[in-house]
Protein backbone atom coordinates (compact mmCIF):
# COMPACT_ATOMS: atom_id res chain seq x y z
CA UNK A 1 0.00 0.00 0.00
CA UNK A 2 1.38 3.29 -0.72
CA UNK A 3 0.34 6.72 0.30
CA UNK A 4 0.18 8.42 3.39
CA UNK A 5 -3.42 8.40 5.06
CA UNK A 6 -6.44 9.89 2.88
CA UNK A 7 -6.63 13.13 2.42
CA UNK A 8 -10.09 14.20 4.60
CA UNK A 9 -12.42 16.25 3.61
CA UNK A 10 -12.63 18.64 6.70
CA UNK A 11 -10.79 21.73 6.48
CA UNK A 12 -9.46 23.62 9.56
CA UNK A 13 -9.87 27.49 10.09
CA UNK A 14 -6.80 28.98 12.30
CA UNK A 15 -6.39 31.81 10.32
CA UNK A 16 -6.54 34.92 12.73
CA UNK A 17 -6.04 39.10 13.09
CA UNK A 18 -3.04 39.52 11.56
CA UNK A 19 -1.06 42.37 13.93
CA UNK A 20 2.60 41.88 13.29
CA UNK A 21 5.11 38.61 13.72
CA UNK A 22 5.18 37.62 17.35
CA UNK A 23 8.87 36.66 17.48
CA UNK A 24 8.77 34.91 20.95
CA UNK A 25 11.10 31.72 21.71
CA UNK A 26 9.13 29.29 23.10
CA UNK A 27 12.34 28.09 24.22
CA UNK A 28 16.03 28.83 24.67
CA UNK A 29 18.10 25.80 25.58
CA UNK A 30 21.60 24.98 26.01
CA UNK A 31 24.20 22.33 25.35
CA UNK A 32 25.33 19.93 28.19
CA UNK A 33 28.35 20.46 29.80
CA UNK A 34 30.13 18.10 27.78
CA UNK A 35 29.29 20.41 24.53
CA UNK A 36 26.62 18.01 23.34
CA UNK A 37 22.99 18.37 22.98
CA UNK A 38 20.50 15.26 21.74
CA UNK A 39 16.86 16.03 20.30
CA UNK A 40 15.14 12.72 19.64
CA UNK A 41 12.16 12.80 17.18
CA UNK A 42 8.74 10.93 17.18
CA UNK A 43 6.39 11.08 14.52
CA UNK A 44 2.72 9.79 13.59
CA UNK A 45 2.56 7.28 16.47
CA UNK A 46 -0.99 7.73 15.56
CA UNK A 47 -2.33 6.44 19.34
CA UNK A 48 -5.78 5.33 19.92
CA UNK A 49 -6.54 4.70 23.52
CA UNK A 50 -7.64 1.42 24.57
CA UNK A 51 -6.83 0.21 21.15
CA UNK A 52 -4.61 -2.61 22.09
CA UNK A 53 -2.74 -2.02 18.21
CA UNK A 54 -1.78 1.38 19.85
CA UNK A 55 0.52 -0.96 22.80
CA UNK A 56 3.86 -0.70 20.41
CA UNK A 57 3.61 3.04 19.59
CA UNK A 58 3.31 3.68 24.01
CA UNK A 59 6.28 1.19 24.40
CA UNK A 60 8.24 2.91 21.75
CA UNK A 61 7.79 5.85 22.73
CA UNK A 62 8.73 5.12 26.81
CA UNK A 63 11.78 2.30 25.66
CA UNK A 64 13.33 5.77 23.22
CA UNK A 65 12.92 8.16 26.42
CA UNK A 66 14.48 5.66 28.25
CA UNK A 67 17.33 4.60 26.28
CA UNK A 68 18.60 7.73 24.72
CA UNK A 69 17.81 10.17 27.02
CA UNK A 70 17.48 13.56 25.04
CA UNK A 71 17.93 16.71 25.98
CA UNK A 72 14.54 17.76 23.87
CA UNK A 73 11.77 16.19 21.80
CA UNK A 74 10.03 17.11 19.14
CA UNK A 75 6.94 15.05 17.64
CA UNK A 76 6.21 16.39 14.02
CA UNK A 77 2.67 15.20 14.27
CA UNK A 78 -0.39 12.51 13.43
CA UNK A 79 -0.11 12.10 17.15
CA UNK A 80 -3.64 10.56 17.60
CA UNK A 81 -5.71 8.47 15.23
CA UNK A 82 -9.45 7.76 17.12
CA UNK A 83 -11.82 8.86 19.47
CA UNK A 84 -11.45 10.11 22.27
CA UNK A 85 -9.34 12.36 20.81
CA UNK A 86 -8.36 14.35 23.97
CA UNK A 87 -7.43 11.27 25.78
CA UNK A 88 -5.46 9.30 23.01
CA UNK A 89 -3.17 12.57 22.88
CA UNK A 90 -3.13 12.92 26.36
CA UNK A 91 -2.30 9.03 27.06
CA UNK A 92 0.90 9.00 24.13
CA UNK A 93 2.14 12.29 25.15
CA UNK A 94 2.19 11.47 29.37
CA UNK A 95 5.65 9.51 28.46
CA UNK A 96 7.06 12.86 27.32
CA UNK A 97 5.53 15.05 30.32
CA UNK A 98 6.87 12.77 32.89
CA UNK A 99 10.09 12.21 31.51
CA UNK A 100 10.84 16.04 32.46
CA UNK A 101 12.64 16.72 29.43
CA UNK A 102 11.17 19.80 27.18
CA UNK A 103 9.21 19.02 24.23
CA UNK A 104 7.10 19.98 21.08
CA UNK A 105 4.73 19.18 18.86
CA UNK A 106 4.40 20.40 14.94
CA UNK A 107 0.72 18.82 14.90
CA UNK A 108 -0.39 16.58 11.77
CA UNK A 109 -3.18 16.62 9.11
CA UNK A 110 -4.68 13.81 11.28
CA UNK A 111 -4.61 15.75 14.85
CA UNK A 112 -7.91 17.68 14.86
CA UNK A 113 -10.21 15.07 12.58
CA UNK A 114 -11.63 12.83 15.55
CA UNK A 115 -13.50 15.46 17.02
CA UNK A 116 -12.04 18.44 18.72
CA UNK A 117 -10.69 21.53 16.69
CA UNK A 118 -6.98 21.27 16.37
CA UNK A 119 -6.89 24.15 18.61
CA UNK A 120 -8.77 22.35 21.39
CA UNK A 121 -6.16 19.50 20.63
CA UNK A 122 -3.00 22.24 20.99
CA UNK A 123 -4.38 23.82 23.94
CA UNK A 124 -4.70 20.06 25.76
CA UNK A 125 -1.11 19.45 24.47
CA UNK A 126 0.01 23.06 25.69
CA UNK A 127 -1.14 22.41 29.22
CA UNK A 128 1.08 18.87 29.69
CA UNK A 129 3.82 19.40 31.87
CA UNK A 130 7.20 19.96 30.12
CA UNK A 131 5.62 20.98 26.52
CA UNK A 132 7.32 24.49 25.66
CA UNK A 133 5.22 25.53 22.79
CA UNK A 134 3.33 28.74 22.91
CA UNK A 135 -0.06 29.83 22.31
CA UNK A 136 -0.98 30.41 19.02
CA UNK A 137 0.22 33.47 17.22
CA UNK A 138 -1.79 35.78 15.88
CA UNK A 139 -1.68 36.47 12.15
CA UNK A 140 -0.06 32.98 11.56
CA UNK A 141 -1.96 30.28 10.44
CA UNK A 142 -2.24 27.01 12.31
CA UNK A 143 -1.20 26.60 15.59
CA UNK A 144 2.02 24.65 16.41
CA UNK A 145 4.38 27.68 14.83
CA UNK A 146 7.26 27.84 17.30
CA UNK A 147 10.84 28.49 17.67
CA UNK A 148 13.42 27.00 20.00
CA UNK A 149 17.36 27.62 20.27
CA UNK A 150 19.80 25.98 21.04
CA UNK A 151 22.58 28.47 22.48
CA UNK A 152 26.29 27.72 23.45
CA UNK A 153 28.86 30.47 25.26
CA UNK A 154 28.91 32.30 22.22
CA UNK A 155 25.29 32.82 21.78
CA UNK A 156 22.61 30.75 19.72
CA UNK A 157 24.10 28.23 17.97
CA UNK A 158 21.08 26.35 16.38
CA UNK A 159 17.48 27.11 15.86
CA UNK A 160 14.81 25.04 15.26
CA UNK A 161 11.79 26.19 13.61
CA UNK A 162 8.49 24.09 13.86
CA UNK A 163 5.82 25.13 11.65
CA UNK A 164 1.96 23.80 11.53
CA UNK A 165 1.49 22.27 7.89
CA UNK A 166 -2.43 21.82 8.84
CA UNK A 167 -4.76 19.27 7.19
CA UNK A 168 -6.81 19.52 4.16
CA UNK A 169 -6.90 22.07 1.64
CA UNK A 170 -10.49 23.40 -0.74
CA UNK A 171 -9.88 26.11 -3.21
CA UNK A 172 -12.68 26.86 -4.95
CA UNK A 173 -12.62 28.03 -8.45
CA UNK A 174 -13.80 26.59 -12.03
CA UNK A 175 -11.27 24.06 -10.98
CA UNK A 176 -11.21 23.29 -6.97
CA UNK A 177 -8.33 22.13 -5.88
CA UNK A 178 -8.76 19.37 -2.59
CA UNK A 179 -5.32 18.72 -1.40
CA UNK A 180 -3.34 18.43 1.26
CA UNK A 181 -2.86 21.88 3.21
CA UNK A 182 0.51 24.72 2.18
CA UNK A 183 2.64 26.77 4.38
CA UNK A 184 0.68 29.93 3.72
CA UNK A 185 2.85 33.11 3.15
CA UNK A 186 2.32 34.58 7.15
CA UNK A 187 3.52 31.51 8.40
CA UNK A 188 6.78 32.17 6.02
CA UNK A 189 6.83 36.36 6.95
CA UNK A 190 6.93 34.98 10.91
CA UNK A 191 10.02 32.52 9.41
CA UNK A 192 12.07 35.22 7.74
CA UNK A 193 11.47 37.77 10.44
CA UNK A 194 12.88 35.65 12.99
CA UNK A 195 15.30 34.54 10.81
CA UNK A 196 16.28 37.71 10.08
CA UNK A 197 16.84 38.64 13.93
CA UNK A 198 18.88 36.06 14.69
CA UNK A 199 20.95 36.80 11.65
CA UNK A 200 21.40 40.31 13.08
CA UNK A 201 22.73 39.14 16.30
CA UNK A 202 24.87 36.70 14.98
CA UNK A 203 26.82 40.10 13.23
CA UNK A 204 25.12 38.93 9.92
CA UNK A 205 26.05 35.05 9.34
CA UNK A 206 23.17 32.96 9.25
CA UNK A 207 22.02 30.75 12.57
CA UNK A 208 22.64 26.87 11.29
CA UNK A 209 18.74 25.59 11.33
CA UNK A 210 16.40 22.76 11.42
CA UNK A 211 12.89 22.64 10.12
CA UNK A 212 10.51 20.22 11.58
CA UNK A 213 6.34 19.56 10.50
CA UNK A 214 4.67 16.88 9.28
CA UNK A 215 3.47 16.92 5.62
CA UNK A 216 6.93 17.34 3.10
CA UNK A 217 7.66 19.59 0.82
CA UNK A 218 6.55 19.33 -3.15
CA UNK A 219 10.65 20.18 -3.57
CA UNK A 220 11.08 16.16 -2.20
CA UNK A 221 8.62 14.70 -4.83
CA UNK A 222 10.91 16.99 -7.19
CA UNK A 223 14.34 15.77 -5.97
CA UNK A 224 12.86 11.82 -6.38
CA UNK A 225 11.47 12.92 -10.21
CA UNK A 226 14.60 13.90 -11.12
CA UNK A 227 16.68 10.79 -9.94
CA UNK A 228 17.59 11.92 -6.93
CA UNK A 229 18.38 8.81 -4.43
CA UNK A 230 18.50 8.49 -0.49
CA UNK A 231 21.51 9.10 0.96
CA UNK A 232 20.48 5.89 3.09
CA UNK A 233 16.94 5.29 4.34
CA UNK A 234 14.11 3.43 3.35
CA UNK A 235 11.76 4.56 0.53
CA UNK A 236 8.71 2.69 0.81
CA UNK A 237 5.66 5.00 -0.98
CA UNK A 238 6.17 7.89 -2.79
CA UNK A 239 6.06 11.58 -1.14
CA UNK A 240 2.46 12.95 -0.27
CA UNK A 241 2.89 16.93 0.03
CA UNK A 242 0.48 19.61 -0.97
CA UNK A 243 -0.27 20.04 -4.48
CA UNK A 244 0.24 23.87 -3.65
CA UNK A 245 3.81 25.34 -3.32
CA UNK A 246 4.18 28.43 -1.71
CA UNK A 247 8.00 28.73 -1.89
CA UNK A 248 8.89 27.65 2.15
CA UNK A 249 11.78 26.19 -0.26
CA UNK A 250 13.17 28.78 -1.84
CA UNK A 251 12.76 30.60 1.34
CA UNK A 252 15.26 28.63 3.30
CA UNK A 253 17.50 29.10 0.50
CA UNK A 254 17.04 32.66 0.31
CA UNK A 255 17.77 33.13 4.06
CA UNK A 256 20.53 30.79 4.20
CA UNK A 257 19.87 29.15 7.38
CA UNK A 258 18.32 25.94 7.45
CA UNK A 259 20.17 22.76 6.62
CA UNK A 260 17.63 20.16 6.88
CA UNK A 261 13.55 19.76 7.04
CA UNK A 262 12.44 17.34 8.76
CA UNK A 263 9.39 15.94 8.67
CA UNK A 264 6.85 12.30 9.24
CA UNK A 265 3.87 11.53 6.94
CA UNK A 266 4.99 9.02 4.97
CA UNK A 267 5.01 6.20 7.11
CA UNK A 268 6.93 3.57 5.17
CA UNK A 269 9.73 5.98 4.14
CA UNK A 270 12.54 7.01 7.03
CA UNK A 271 15.32 8.51 4.55
CA UNK A 272 18.09 10.86 4.53
CA UNK A 273 18.23 12.68 0.67
CA UNK A 274 20.50 15.65 -0.03
CA UNK A 275 18.66 18.61 -3.05
CA UNK A 276 19.31 21.69 -3.46
CA UNK A 277 21.32 22.55 -0.77
CA UNK A 278 18.88 21.02 2.09
CA UNK A 279 18.23 17.27 3.49
CA UNK A 280 15.12 16.52 3.15
CA UNK A 281 14.51 13.96 6.39
CA UNK A 282 12.27 11.59 7.32
CA UNK A 283 11.40 10.84 11.16
CA UNK A 284 10.70 6.99 11.84
CA UNK A 285 7.16 5.67 12.49
CA UNK A 286 6.90 5.53 15.49
CA UNK A 287 3.56 4.12 15.57
CA UNK A 288 1.65 0.70 16.28
CA UNK A 289 -0.70 -0.56 13.56
CA UNK A 290 -3.83 1.40 14.17
CA UNK A 291 -2.37 3.06 10.26
CA UNK A 292 -0.55 1.69 7.44
CA UNK A 293 3.46 0.76 7.88
CA UNK A 294 5.51 -1.68 6.18
CA UNK A 295 9.24 -0.74 7.99
CA UNK A 296 10.87 -3.95 9.20
CA UNK A 297 14.42 -3.95 10.83
CA UNK A 298 15.56 -4.74 7.66
CA UNK A 299 13.93 -2.35 5.31
CA UNK A 300 10.16 -2.31 3.65
CA UNK A 301 8.63 -5.13 4.16
CA UNK A 302 6.27 -5.98 1.20
CA UNK A 303 2.34 -6.63 2.30
CA UNK A 304 -1.32 -6.80 0.69
CA UNK A 305 -2.37 -5.13 3.69
CA UNK A 306 -2.17 -1.98 5.37
CA UNK A 307 0.78 -3.13 7.91
CA UNK A 308 3.28 -5.84 7.20
CA UNK A 309 4.15 -8.67 9.77
CA UNK A 310 7.16 -7.65 11.78
CA UNK A 311 7.03 -4.06 11.46
CA UNK A 312 9.56 -2.11 13.91
CA UNK A 313 8.84 1.16 15.32
CA UNK A 314 11.23 3.63 15.92
CA UNK A 315 12.17 7.24 16.13
CA UNK A 316 15.39 9.49 14.87
CA UNK A 317 17.69 11.08 16.65
CA UNK A 318 19.97 13.88 16.15
CA UNK A 319 23.40 14.74 17.98
CA UNK A 320 24.67 18.64 18.20
CA UNK A 321 27.91 19.68 19.41
CA UNK A 322 28.67 22.98 20.75
CA UNK A 323 31.16 25.05 17.67
CA UNK A 324 30.85 22.19 15.49
CA UNK A 325 29.16 22.53 12.01
CA UNK A 326 26.42 20.00 11.26
CA UNK A 327 25.03 17.39 13.11
CA UNK A 328 25.12 13.80 13.25
CA UNK A 329 21.39 11.71 12.96
CA UNK A 330 20.16 8.22 12.63
CA UNK A 331 17.47 5.92 13.47
CA UNK A 332 16.91 4.04 16.46
CA UNK A 333 14.72 0.95 16.03
CA UNK A 334 12.49 -0.25 19.20
CA UNK A 335 14.75 -2.59 20.93
CA UNK A 336 17.86 -0.44 20.41
CA UNK A 337 19.09 -1.52 17.11
CA UNK A 338 20.86 2.03 15.17
CA UNK A 339 20.40 2.85 11.58
CA UNK A 340 21.50 4.92 9.20
CA UNK A 341 24.32 6.89 11.10
CA UNK A 342 24.88 10.48 9.35
CA UNK A 343 27.28 13.44 10.22
CA UNK A 344 25.77 16.17 7.87
CA UNK A 345 27.29 19.23 7.30
CA UNK A 346 26.58 22.41 6.47
CA UNK A 347 27.11 24.14 3.18
CA UNK A 348 27.64 20.96 1.27
CA UNK A 349 25.52 22.55 -1.88
CA UNK A 350 24.25 20.64 -4.66
CA UNK A 351 22.56 22.95 -7.44
CA UNK A 352 19.25 22.36 -8.55
FE1 LIG B 1 0.55 9.65 9.68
Amino acid sequence: MTGAAAVAPAVVSCERKASGPDLSIAKDLAFRTDGTFTLLQFTDTHYITGDPRSARALDCVKEALEAVKPDLVIHTGDILFGKPDLDSAREILQPLSDSGIPWAVALGNHDSQFGSTREAVFKLIRAMPGNVNLPPKDGVYGCSNDVITLSGAKGVERVFYLFDSMDAVVLKGEEDIHCYDYIRHNQIAWYRSLSEKFKADNNGTPVPSLAFFHIPLCELQEALSAGVQPLCGNNGEPPCPSRLNSGLFAQFREMGDVQAIVTGHDHDCDYVLQYGGIYFIYGRFSGGDTIYNHLGPQGYIPSDGPTAPGTVSGCRVFKFREGTEGFETCVRLQGGQIQQLLGLKNHQIKRL
